[in-house]
């Protein structure tokens, strides 16, 4: 009885010590610096909770909140405190010596001091709601330390496809908030691609009843093995849109529109045909994509891809484009107007003898000429309301408009060329991990996914910086972003699983300087603890795989070491080839496998979290020098 008593208390100490130990205080992205001192800060009913300042009132309300739902208590707001009194204390003052958007925390035994400016003082709360411990006995004891921090970039981006998948707005602001936790203050809203226009346009009715809508979708991965024959449509009207931005300014995030030009315009097309170089050419529709309903004018497509029918540069089309992006502007605050600019075809320009005079008249050399006086023209309007441009990368061939900020997608040469000409750049390169339609994994176990792979091990080790540019260029990279494409994601829970815990790599490489980024302390002691918390709430999320070695061998017995990527899930494995389940073997830290000389046995580990979510299986040789049967034969 006392010998098992110590070993719970051992635990206990050990659980106790590995949160305390964590160099970042569970706070997701590092910050800047944590000191740790010594003492703590203990948070129980009898503390003030203190904002002088009117417009911080929010802040302290937020964190008020959080405080009632985690200690089952809230604390008296106040406008100053008491001399005795133990107090929170929120403040701006000295806060405008701080870089932009960050904040102190200073926690001792008596208070906690937080400052920043406003966007500053939110960044602060969602640090304090992080590392704040479980609650023990009607307290929550905060460690005592100093915390200054503040990002690394001032554009710290999250992307949504709602073209080829739509996604309520009640989704949309969750999406925002997951965002904002992370410290995230910029949201790419693409609203408008071949497969579905999405925002009400009032001078373009048909852009909605027409555009909004497909017939059908293809089923499974491109080409498809059929059409589910089923109506998909959907967009936000623009009180909707107002709605939305309201939600995402009071958690510091900017929302940037993308209107899609010249090319992904089927949705546009199938609205307002004269604004193809073809208006009476059918839709092309191979003969053997699925399809569903008449294949015959323009369609919106219901296939994935890139397609040939893009804008005509005609006259017509830039008053109808000026006359949108007027009213995206009037509706959107944001400096940037996303104009696409990727995947345009030229097949179209090269038949049309409309083009082809153009390019005559203009005296340009070729189609991506024209694409960039097609850019160019645009950048202009766009200018002329006092906004500026984004465009992918492709916006660089046939010259760049004069003010425009690149979104380096197809690897980081875009990017790296931009900043060479003195343009701001947004990184986004599809082969460092910042995809997050990839997979997470290379196994079966994973749904339907776009390929291409990344754990989120890869985002975590990119740089946006690129080595290849001076100081001088560096300073045109102002931010990185990750994309979310949604050909294969149907649903918010697929959102969800597809960007946790994913978004922490982005967050992480967007905020916290490289020197304090630490792969070990964020898979191993950091992730667990949040993905722990999204499994109490509805929030899905991929379950990672277990983390350590399991191939350790000493004689004939391997030495499995294992440790849990989800605190409170437990690990099931199997020896014997079947598939783990809640049914299978419990790992324990000191599970040894015996394999004798010339034999190998198969290690097969599912992670299964208290809410029952599970990590696909993974599966490992412990091979104790039996033959390799493929090089035999
Ligand atoms: C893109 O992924 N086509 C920008």
């Amino acid at each position: 009885m006392k010998k098992l008593l110590s070993i719970v208390l051992l635990a206990f100490i050990v659980q106790r010590a590995d949160a305390q130990d964590d160099p970042n205080m569970g706070i997701i992205p590092a910050p800047v610096s944590v000191k740790k001192n010594s003492g703590s800060f203990k948070l129980d009913k009898t503390v003030v909770l203190v904002s002088a300042d009117a417009k911080n009132s929010r802040m302290s309300d937020l964190l008020n909140s959080f405080i009632a739902t985690k200690g089952g208590f809230a604390l008296r707001e106040l406008k100053s405190a008491g001399e005795n009194d133990k107090s929170i204390v929120l403040s701006s003052a000295g806060a405008d010596q701080l870089p932009a958007e960050g904040y102190q925390i200073n926690i001792s035994d008596k208070n906690i001091t937080i400052t920043g400016t406003e966007a500053g003082l939110f960044y602060a709360v969602q640090s304090m709601m992080q590392l704040m411990p479980e609650k023990k006995d009607e307290q929550i004891i905060i460690p005592a330390a100093e915390i200054n921090d503040y990002p690394r970039f001032r554009y710290r981006g999250l992307h949504l496809d709602v073209c080829r998948h739509m996604f309520p707005v009640s989704f949309v602001k969750k999406y925002i908030d997951l965002m904002s936790q992370y410290k995230l203050n910029t949201f790419h809203w693409h609203l408008t691609d071949d497969q579905g226009w999405r925002i009400e346009i009032k001078k373009y009715p048909k852009l909605t009843t027409v555009g909004a809508t497909r017939s059908g979708t293809i089923i499974g991965h491109h080409p498809g093995v059929g059409t589910d024959n089923k109506e998909y449509k959907g967009f936000y009207t623009q009180e909707e849109v107002k709605d939305v931005l309201a939600y995402a300014a009071a958690r510091y995030i900017n929302v940037i529109p993308e209107i899609e030009l010249p090319g992904h315009a089927s949705a546009a097309i199938a609205a307002y045909p004269e604004l193809s170089c073809f208006p009476d050419r059918d839709t092309f529709v191979d003969a053997k994509t699925p399809w569903s309903g008449s294949r015959k004018g323009k369609q919106v497509q219901q296939q994935w891809g890139v397609f040939d029918d893009v804008f005509v540069p005609s006259e017509a089309t830039f008053k109808f484009l000026g006359n949108v992006l007027d009213e995206v502007i009037a509706l959107f605050p944001s400096k940037y107007i996303h104009i696409g600019g990727d995947e345009s075809p030229k097949e179209y320009w090269k038949e049309s003898k409309f083009c082809q005079d153009l390019i005559k008249k203009l005296k340009l050399k070729n189609e991506h000429e024209l694409q960039s006086y097609f850019i160019q023209r645009i950048e202009k309007h766009v200018n002329s309301r006092g906004r500026s441009i984004i465009g992918w990368d492709e916006i660089l061939e046939g010259g760049l408009a004069p003010n425009a900020t690149v979104m380096s997608w197809r690897g980081t040469e875009g990017g790296i060329a931009a900043a060479k000409e003195n343009h701001d750049v947004i990184m986004t390169p599809n082969g460092d991990g910042l995809y997050y339609d990839h997979r997470q994994s290379l196994s079966a176990d994973e749904p339907t996914n776009i390929g291409g792979l990344s754990h989120y091990s890869k985002p975590y080790a990119y740089d946006p910086i690129p080595k290849e540019l001076t100081p001088e260029q560096q300073k045109h990279i102002i931010g990185v972003q990750a994309n979310l494409w949604t050909e294969y994601i149907e649903t918010p829970a697929k959102i969800e699983y597809m960007i946790l815990p994913r978004l922490f790599s982005l967050s992480e490489i967007a905020w916290t300087p490289t020197a304090r980024k630490d792969l070990k302390n964020f898979s191993e002691e950091r992730i667990p603890v949040h993905l722990a918390r999204f499994d109490k709430t509805s929030t899905n999320y991929w379950v990672p795989t277990p983390i350590g070695q399991a191939d350790t061998l000493q004689g004939e017995t391997f030495k499995i070491d294992l440790k849990t990527p989800v605190h409170g899930a437990e690990i099931y494995y199997t020896l014997d080839l079947t598939r783990p389940a809640e049914t299978a073997n419990l790992y324990t830290n000191d599970l040894k496998v015996i394999v004798p000389k010339g034999e190998k046995r198969i290690l097969k580990t599912i992670v299964i979290t208290p809410s029952g979510k599970r990590s696909v299986v993974t599966e490992t040789v412990l091979n104790n020098g039996a033959p390799d049967v493929k090089s035999k034969s």
